[in-house]
């Protein structure tokens, strides 16, 4: 490590020498150059101190901007030596016997070369065969005048030619910021520390009243908590999730990742080949793989709407295989909910013969097996609601669905036929959105057909209308992140989501 010339002067040591200072003279006149026993202090650590005696009113300051000239090397060189041209003329002889340029170039080094030009142009020198002789008998070397004087005045009054001697690096500039220093209306020489807090002890010592205690400083910035902040996905959750409770809807328990295919396709009435049930779209387990814990005469109902049909259906027509509807995986909808919810009302209603009409939803994640790019990932989280009730038609589930999305400030939907295997009718869900300037799909929606209810043991007269939604499209229009690898997995950057103002976003 560097040991620099003089160690540091304490802080203490430098606040004592100028109360000192001001104690025996009335004020320090100009703190540049301020020693401690013979140390230079640092202008920065002098400010410092300043400010703390000043805040309690121990002496008063004022800043001295200050801007002078200083000598280079070079410029100082030519003021104790003379200019390159003066040395030139001084080192060639007067007469007819001419110096060569070689014996010159000996004699004075680089120098030789430097001013030679401008002693010729002054005609100070000139040319004698292959040398130079003296022209003048004597010169008047003005370059080194100047230089000597600015070297003591330390500033020069006409800026060309300070611009022109700065151009050569003769001299350069120099600024400082010093202070001068008087006392103050509290002046004192026996500075304390002061206290920053009352204390227990002062108060039954009675020091308290002594004490000085140290100002607050209203202009200081805070630090910047560290607190927590919720994810944005976790925000958007909470605004669905409040929308619902507003609108009268209760939450499905939907902790739980791994279902089977029972629940989650063939209770649906999505027949085994749809592609749907692929490995490729489908994370299956396979440890353990299956699971045979169905109600048995309900999964006898299912296997026969598939196969053969019923309630007015003439089903699938294909040989329905339990092994199929064993198959444990992670669930790709939360429809699976829904579904294993529906046929626990329908055993309600056969329980008590009392039908109840329900509003239910669901916020919960969902897995697909995806090629990951900058909006799909292989989990989501789904947003599910679901209403079922006696005599409702298409127009409940439009209705309903406006006045979910009126809540979120949607208002403008357009609907379009769809295909869902378990629903029918089924219509995606549009919204205009204005920054996109077009149309953009928000959701998915339909009315679960009787193929999927009514094996359940629900009354016929109960129909059931259901939307799902995911969250990481509207939370990533909201917050205009346009990669959701941003937002979430992996790659997610956990202090942007600290850090970002959309973590701090009310809504
Ligand atoms: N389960 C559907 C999906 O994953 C959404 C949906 C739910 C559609 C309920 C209709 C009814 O996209």
């Amino acid at each position: 490590m560097a040991v620099s010339a003089s160690a540091p002067v304490a802080r203490e040591a430098i606040q004592a020498a100028i109360l000192s200072a001001l104690e025996k003279d009335r004020g320090i006149a100009n703190t540049e150059g301020f020693k401690v026993k013979g140390t230079p202090v640092d202008q920065a650590e002098i400010i410092g101190l300043l400010k703390s005696l000043e805040s309690r009113e121990i002496v008063t300051y004022e800043a001295i901007e200050d801007e002078w000239l200083e000598l280079t090397e070079e410029g100082a060189d030519i003021a104790d030596h003379g200019s390159y041209e003066a040395r030139v003329f001084h080192a060639v002889p007067s007469g007819n016997e001419p110096i060569s340029v070689p014996d010159l170039k000996e004699k004075l080094g680089q120098i030789a070369q430097f001013g030679q030009g401008r002693a010729i142009k002054n005609k100070w020198i000139k040319k004698e065969g292959a040398g130079f002789v003296k022209a003048v008998e004597k010169i008047d070397d003005e370059s080194q005048k100047l230089l000597q004087r600015i070297r003591s005045e330390r500033k020069h009054s006409d800026e060309k030619v300070v611009k022109e001697l700065k151009k050569q690096k003769h001299v350069t500039p120099i600024k400082s910021l010093s202070y001068s220093v008087k006392k103050g209306v509290k002046f004192t020489t026996d500075v304390r520390k002061e206290d920053t807090d009352v204390t227990e002890e002062m108060l039954k010592s009675g020091d308290w009243k002594n004490a000085t205690f140290k100002k607050y400083n209203f202009n200081a910035e805070g630090v910047q908590p560290r607190c927590g902040s919720l994810h944005p996905l976790l925000k958007v959750r909470e605004e669905y999730r409040q929308i619902f409770l507003e609108l009268g809807f209760s939450e499905m328990p939907t902790a739980k990742y791994v279902e089977s295919s029972f629940w989650n396709f063939d209770a649906l009435f999505q027949p085994q080949q749809h592609p749907a049930r692929d490995a490729h779209d489908t994370f299956f387990l396979s440890d353990p793989a299956t699971s045979d814990r169905f109600p048995k005469d309900y999964l006898e109902r299912v296997k026969k709407v598939h196969s053969e049909g019923g309630y007015g259906s003439i089903g699938y027509g294909y040989d329905w295989q339990q092994k199929e509807a064993e198959k444990l995986l992670l669930r790709t909808h939360t429809t699976a909910i829904s579904s294993k919810m529906l046929y626990d009302l329908a055993q309600e209603y056969k329980r008590t013969g009392v039908w109840r009409d329900v509003k239910w939803f669901s916020i919960d994640k969902v897995f697909r097996n995806e090629t990951l790019d900058a909006t799909h990932l292989a989990e989501f989280h789904q947003v599910e609601g679901v209403v079922a009730g006696k005599g409702l038609t298409l127009g409940d589930l439009i209705g309903t669905l406006h006045n979910f999305f009126k809540k979120l400030g949607i208002e403008k939907m357009r609907f379009k036929p769809a295909y869902n295997p378990y629903t029918e009718p089924s219509m995606e869900i549009f919204a205009w959105h204005d920054g996109l300037a077009r149309w953009v799909e928000i959701g998915n929606s339909g009315m679960f057909r009787p193929e999927m209810l009514l094996p359940m043991g629900l009354p016929e007269d109960v129909s059931v209308i259901a939307w799902g939604l995911s969250t990481e499209r509207p939370t990533m229009i909201k917050t205009g992140v346009d990669n959701i690898r941003k937002l979430a997995g992996h790659k997610c950057d956990l202090a942007f989501l600290n850090r970002d103002p959309i973590a701090r976003l009310d809504k």
